[in-house]
């Protein structure tokens, strides 16, 4: 307990005495404190009255104490304070700040600011979320005793997505800070010395070139406007603003889309998001705009007629889907989900194919999907990873592999980065052209090829050491003496050698997995270089489990809604929640909830799809986009139906093409690669004539007179699921979206927990190694699964 301005009030453990206040809702002026960074003390506006401290220590960076007395506010601290603000404006454009017409000014900032230079407030991107303008009010500072100097400093456009205008920055180096704290990128930082202190790169390189990942996070904590996004500064206020999921990737970052004259205008990490806590990525925060405003869009459904693609209405077009695909047999049909899907979508994709068509060819257009899939059901039952964000950040040590996570899901480098300010160990096992390595303590750059043999180093070391938790192992696991077994007749030498690696790097490895059970591994699409990928995913699940723990993997889902898509069963070898078509309740149950039959064949997956359909034994193909085949192996198809939100090169060869909305136009559900459900809000009315993924399948089971598929909104759908898919059953987390307020199923519900566990065979897998593959031997000979560019 202390007390502030006399009022007694309570305090967690570690707290400053500006947090306390802020706690108990007490303002105390500040500019460069931040609850995301760590006290620095730069601004001296947050002073306070401390009984028996002598002088006016910050509030920022004095930790509160019991019994501590704290005045916040008196004319002394008020005159001291202003005299410090005097100072900054001293070197910042004040004439709209002390201006005695400024409420009047205020009126007309429903304009734009279309102003290259500000010079003043009117013509700020900042004018509505300046902080420095809030606390220039609160003091009430009418007039500045000291001569004006303006910096003159140029501006600095020539990075892509923001503008930096110095000539604004007070120098309260939130952005440094953010940069590599929060970030762990350390791209900017003060430079210069004295008068001349600006904030920039090393050595005056550009941002590009000094190592910016273009996360933005510098410009959300700027407390001015010297940091402003250049894609959304001109358009002045939004007309409204809607919370909603990025798509983009995984991680299931919450953003807040802006939204004006029908277009999204600019997207803004929320600080509530609880994959992201205030923090986004380039594309999250930077490119929606230019993806969903794209002029390319597709706005009405195509049909080929005479050779050409030509515009046709959703009757027509659906009609001709309807009729064309009633004449195919089962075998004769596949079906191609995007993992960009929503849940909706990709539910009813699957569901259609099966009481449609009779066939279970549905898959997902992800090569990276299948083997996780396979891996996981294999260990666990289940298709998903068995970590959360929350693992990451309280692990104490952490290994990534075949993942470039800084390019593929950036935002997960924020968690890393914090459990390694914890004291977490990162180890990267990878190849060398990863770009993480500020935030690795440990490197093992290999090949893919040698992810099997190192893997096996570590399990050997950790069974031949009986190193390993045998509670856990004997209550919770099977298959440890077969996995002992195969583990034998390895020689550590001989497997790790040949990857470029000593066995003491892998002992030491181990000694630091050894240090804790909570440790997480996050692995990435690079694992199908490898030459058998579920082994890598079972081996990498038996180091967590002989560490007494099966939390803690995670597979670095690349698509928004892959994880989704597979629950949803689209998949050909799972009904809906990873039920085996063995499974006669699970068949039988589902039957009675579709009031349908469902196939009994087997159905084939998407590179089987695409091999029958280059030998001409699959006649249909309906893609709903995500990773699409090349045309070339698809010119035997008889028909192709087509999902899309842009042109693609498959336009050369469908026969129908429906124009999708972006995730910005749509109500629905997605799941992270932490199994988080999570809703996605439109912003925006969906342009020209494109619907949601969802309704255009239910307009083609109308026309093919289809029971089942009568439904008016995304909800109805994810309704239904809930009742047949005993994964994400009982969670009604729809029930806030009328009133467009974003609802997240609490995260304890949707991801592993003991219980869930308990009544599974957890397995071991035993090792099948044959050496080390020819892609280790042949150097140069690269096979890459992944997105290299872009960040
Ligand atoms: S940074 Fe703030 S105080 Fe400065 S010109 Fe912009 S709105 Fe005004
Ligand atoms: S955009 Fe991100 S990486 Fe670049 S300087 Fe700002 S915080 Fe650092
Ligand atoms: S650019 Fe903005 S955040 Fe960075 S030091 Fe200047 S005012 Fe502070
Ligand atoms: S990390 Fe992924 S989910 Fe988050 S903003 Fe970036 S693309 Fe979107
Ligand atoms: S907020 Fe305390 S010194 Fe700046």
């Amino acid at each position: 307990m202390l007390t502030i301005n006399g009022k007694e009030v309570e305090f967690r453990e570690g707290a400053t005495v500006l947090e306390v206040a802020r706690d108990n809702g007490i303002y105390i002026p500040s500019l460069c404190a931040h609850k995301e960074l760590f006290p620095f003390g730069a601004c001296r506006l947050c002073l306070v009255k401390i009984e028996h401290m002598r002088g006016f220590p910050p509030a920022c960076t004095t930790p509160a104490a019991e019994g501590m007395k704290v005045i916040t506010e008196d004319t002394e601290l008020h005159n001291l304070r202003k005299n410090v603000l005097e100072l900054i404006l001293s070197e910042h454009p004040n004439s709209c700040l002390m201006c005695d017409q400024k409420e009047l000014c205020a009126k007309y900032y429903i304009c734009p600011p279309k102003s290259g230079r500000a010079t003043g407030c009117t013509f700020c991107p900042a004018r509505d979320r300046c902080e420095l303008r809030k606390v220039t009010e609160y003091l009430g500072l009418k007039e500045i005793r000291i001569p004006f100097k303006y910096k003159d400093l140029p501006m600095e456009r020539e990075d892509p997505f923001f503008d930096r205008d110095y000539n604004l920055c007070i120098l309260c180096g939130r952005c440094v800070r953010v940069c590599q704290e929060v970030r762990g990128i350390g791209a900017i930082a003060f430079t210069k010395r004295g008068h001349d202190t600006k904030i920039g790169t090393a050595f005056g390189k550009s941002y590009l070139d000094g190592g910016c990942r273009f996360c933005g996070a510098c410009v959300d904590v700027c407390p001015t406007g010297a940091l402003s996004a250049r894609g959304s500064k001109w358009h002045g206020l939004p007309e409204r603003e809607v919370t909603t999921t990025c798509a983009l990737c995984s991680v299931g970052c919450r953003l807040k889309l802006e939204a004006k004259w029908e277009k999204v205008m600019a997207a803004r990490p929320d600080e509530e998001g609880p994959a992201n806590h205030g923090q986004a990525c380039v594309k999250g925060r930077f490119c929606i705009p230019a993806l969903v405003n794209d002029a390319e869009r597709l706005k009405y459904p195509l049909i080929r007629k005479e050779g050409r693609l030509v515009p046709a209405g959703w009757e027509e077009a659906a009609e001709l889907v309807a009729k064309r695909l009633g004449r195919y047999s089962p075998k004769e049909v596949g079906f191609v989900a995007s993992p960009f899907l929503t849940n909706e979508a990709a539910y009813l994709l699957q569901k259609f194919a099966r009481i449609g068509t009779g066939t279970n060819n549905i898959d997902i257009a992800s090569a990276f999907s299948g083997p996780v899939i396979d891996a996981h059901v294999r260990c666990l039952g289940v298709g998903a990873g068995t970590g959360t964000i929350e693992d990451i950040e309280s692990a104490e040590w952490i290994i990534i592999l075949g993942a470039d996570i800084l390019t593929s899901h950036p935002v997960l480098t924020v968690s890393i980065n914090k459990a390694r300010r914890q004291g977490a160990t990162v180890c990267l096992i990878g190849p060398e052209n990863d770009i993480i390595l500020r935030m690795v303590d440990n490197l093992f750059p290999v090949q893919p090829a040698a992810y099997l043999p190192l893997l096996s180093g570590i399990l050997k070391v950790l069974v031949d050491k009986d190193a390993f938790d045998k509670d856990f192992v004997s209550s919770r696991c099977n298959g440890f003496e077969s996995l002992k077994r195969s583990l034998l007749s390895i020689d550590l030498e001989e497997i790790i050698e040949p990857c470029g690696l000593s066995v003491d790097r892998v002992e030491e490895l181990v000694s630091q997995i050894l240090k804790s059970k909570r440790g997480c591994i996050l692995y990435g699409s690079k694992i199908l270089e490898s030459s058998n990928p579920q082994q890598v995913i079972s081996l990498l699940f038996n180091i967590l489990l002989l560490r007494g723990s099966h939390l803690g993997l995670i597979p670095l889902r690349i698509a928004g809604n892959e994880q989704g898509a597979g629950d949803m069963g689209a998949l050909p070898n799972f009904l809906p929640g990873y039920r085996d078509f063995s499974d006669k309740d699970a068949v039988s149950e589902l039957e009675g909830a579709w009031s349908a039959k469902l196939p009994t064949e087997p159905g084939v997956s998407y590179s089987e799809m695409i091999r029958a359909a280059s030998k001409g034994t699959l006649k249909a193909l309906y893609i709903t986009s995500g990773w699409i085949p090349d045309k070339t192996h698809l010119s035997q198809v008889d028909f192709i139906v087509l999902h899309g939100i842009y042109p693609s090169p498959l336009f050369e060869i469908a026969d129908v093409v429906f124009p999708s909305v972006a995730f910005t136009e749509e109500n629905g559900t997605i799941t992270s690669l932490e199994r988080r459900v999570q809703c996605i809000a439109a912003a925006v009315r969906p342009v020209g004539m494109a619907l949601p993924d969802w309704k255009i399948i239910c307009l083609i089971a109308e026309k093919m007179k289809l029971a089942g598929f009568a439904f008016t909104s995304a909800e109805e759908v994810f309704d239904e699921i809930c009742r047949v898919n005993s994964l994400i059953s009982g969670h009604g987390i729809w029930s806030l979206i009328p009133s467009a307020k974003f609802a997240l199923t609490p995260l304890e519900e949707l991801t592993w927990k003991e219980s869930d566990i308990i009544s599974k065979e957890i397995s071991l897998y035993p090792l099948y190694y044959r050496g080390i593959d020819i892609t280790e031997k042949v150097h140069d000979l690269k096979l890459v699964y992944e997105r290299v560019l872009g960040g």
